[in-house]
């Protein structure tokens, strides 16, 4: 208890000066609660506004895709250069030490795979999330396909559930088959997800027209990197898509896939965070792929 008497009497209130308000640093989030600004602040780095996060949920409708047939030999290494990790709970509790502290991005929605037809999903429950220590929770929602409307009552469910434990919600542009990957496309569902309530945007790079994606989308946006690419061009399209407002990428095969994944993660890193050129991404990729066969040889 408090002592009633003999305490310094309080005297350094600050008169004018002014409290600070304590802006956020990422677009639209100005006015969200505090464990969800602390939870997009450990995936977005405060310094650079940006995030590298790794996504390795492949397998959850894909099954063992090529780089994935191990992860714990092919993603495990690459757990330390990632900003955040974009993974199933399966994967999570199969091969990610818990020891590296790293913000998840948990894969929530599931149900149908490439064997029948896609996004046919429900959502998982949130005690799940909040046992596995998830900062954001990833939705899958397919605008524009058979299955519409039910990814968007999963979106929603999902938003209403995370938000009563403080962790926000990655909606996740899913492209069907039938669809184009276009910016009138993108920035439609882009802008469906965030009105509906979603803390960030993953959608795809598209050559013409991205700075209109990211411009009509009211909450951060980061791109998925999709088919693997000549790791220059992966490179280039990291560049791109930063330079034309996305906040960070979350990239998959174009880092697993890599000649060298690790000296890839870095590369992109460097282009995301650090402001490089691809060219000069590409030459450090180089340096640390020629690095590590010296040292092997
Ligand atoms: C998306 O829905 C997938 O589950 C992946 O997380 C996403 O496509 C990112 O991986 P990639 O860069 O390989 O496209």
């Amino acid at each position: 208890m408090a002592e009633a008497q003999g305490n310094i009497d309080s005297k350094d209130f600050g008169i004018g000066i002014p409290q600070d308000n304590q802006g956020y640093y990422l677009k639209g989030s100005a006015n969200l609660d505090w464990g969800i600004k602390d939870r997009l602040a450990r995936i977005f780095s405060p310094a650079t506004g940006k995030t590298v996060m790794l996504a390795f949920d492949h397998g959850y409708i894909m099954g063992p895709t090529s780089g994935l047939e191990r992860m714990d030999l092919t993603i495990v290494p690459l757990l330390a250069h990632a900003d955040c990790l974009m993974c199933t709970r399966g994967a999570l509790r199969q091969i990610v030490p818990p020891t590296f502290n790293k913000p998840i991005s948990l894969r929530y929605s599931a149900g149908s795979t490439v064997l029948t037809e896609l996004n046919d999903e429900c959502v998982m429950d949130i005690a799940e999330a909040v046992r596995l220590n998830a900062s954001m929770l990833a939705v899958m929602v397919a605008i524009g396909s058979r299955h519409e409307a039910l990814t968007i009552r999963n979106l929603t469910a999902t938003i209403d559930a995370g938000s009563r434990c403080g962790i926000p919600t990655l909606g996740v542009t899913a492209v069907g088959k039938e669809l184009v990957r276009d910016s009138r496309y993108l920035s439609l569902a882009s802008r469906v997800c965030a009105e509906n309530g979603a803390h960030v945007v993953k959608t795809y790079y598209c050559d013409e027209g991205f700075e209109k994606v990211a411009a009509s989308c009211p909450v951060p946006i980061v791109i998925a990197g999709g088919k693997k690419l000549p790791e220059l061009d992966a490179l280039k399209m990291a560049r791109n898509a930063i330079d034309q407002g996305a906040c960070g990428v979350d990239m998959g095969r174009n880092i697993f896939q890599a000649d060298d994944p690790i000296a890839m993660i870095q590369a992109v890193k460097a282009v995301v965070h650090g402001n490089e050129s691809a060219a000069k991404g590409f030459e450090l990729y180089q340096t640390l792929k020629n690095e590590k066969r010296n040292n092997t040889n």
